[in-house]
């Protein structure tokens, strides 16, 4: 994987921490009480989800795709003595010793598996490498019609924030295009700094539809056990703007029902 195919956000974990709020931690952590430790996280990024677990005393592996965001990752853990492991790895091909209790792919990370080949290779990974009473969690947005169908010249403002070398403010905002045969949408990002610098983004995102995404998951073995529309756990509903779905072996999901 060369530097060139990590979309541009994922570059400097220093500025991803900025450029995005805080988790939900109270719904992570009520996850893991009801499913057990070892976690495996798919695309922890810089640890925003994996750090507050492990200090919460829970057993945790991350892997992420970008090293500059692992490493930003390992910066706020380093000498603290938790039990987590970053690791640099590929959520479509990963091999892990252990099997995990709790298998989570949050953060709508679910978008940078491109094509329905990919999401099928990280199903198969994380069957493999799932407990056999475990529970694979996915928490990702319901493709909003709305939101494609926006205009191109349609600016958003993604986040301000203080540039964390000291040079001033930082405005992100952004543009996208929906390819619909692809399903994927294609945002640009622009990052003007105080002194009226740009400088270009790029992200790619791949819309999972709800019965797409459940039809794949049975397809690798897995039968939806649970599934949430927000992480006070309502009944997912056309408003729904989240997808949040539990996941568990086929039949292993048929003994407890
Ligand atoms: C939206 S961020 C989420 C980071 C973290 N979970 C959080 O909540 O802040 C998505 C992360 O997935 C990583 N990623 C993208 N494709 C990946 C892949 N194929 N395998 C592993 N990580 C990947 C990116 O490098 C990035 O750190």
């Amino acid at each position: 994987m060369k530097i060139d195919d990590i979309d541009h956000i994922y570059r400097d974990g220093r500025h991803y921490d900025c450029l995005f709020g805080d988790p939900d931690m109270s719904f992570w952590l009520n996850i893991v009480a009801t499913y057990g430790t070892p976690i495996l996280e798919l695309g922890c990024g810089t640890g925003k989800i994996t750090i507050p677990l492990a200090e919460a005393d829970c057993k945790i592996t991350g892997i992420d795709l970008s090293e500059a965001m692992l490493e930003h990752a390992r910066a706020k853990t380093q000498n603290r003595n938790l039990p987590v492991c970053f690791k640099l790895g590929d959520m479509t091909e990963f091999k892990e010793e252990e099997k995990f209790k709790t298998i989570i792919l949050p953060s709508n990370n679910l978008a940078h598996l491109m094509d329905y080949r990919e999401a099928e290779k990280c199903f198969r990974a994380v069957f493999n490498h799932l407990d056999d009473d475990g529970a694979f969690v996915i928490d990702a947005f319901v493709p909003a019609i709305s939101i494609l169908s926006k205009s191109s010249d349609d600016v958003e403002t993604l986040s301000e924030y203080d540039d964390p070398d000291g040079e001033g403010k930082i405005e992100v905002t952004a543009t996208a295009i929906y390819e619909n045969h692809l399903q994927i949408r294609r945002v640009t990002t622009f990052h003007t700094r105080s002194d009226g610098t740009v400088s270009k983004g790029y992200l790619n995102m791949r819309m999972y539809f709800p019965q797409e995404l459940e039809a794949l998951l049975n397809h690798c073995g897995f039968e939806v056990t649970e599934k949430h529309g927000n992480y006070q756990k309502d009944q997912v509903s056309s408003n729904s703007i989240k997808q949040i779905i539990v996941a568990k072996k086929k039949e292993r999901a048929n003994q407890s029902e």
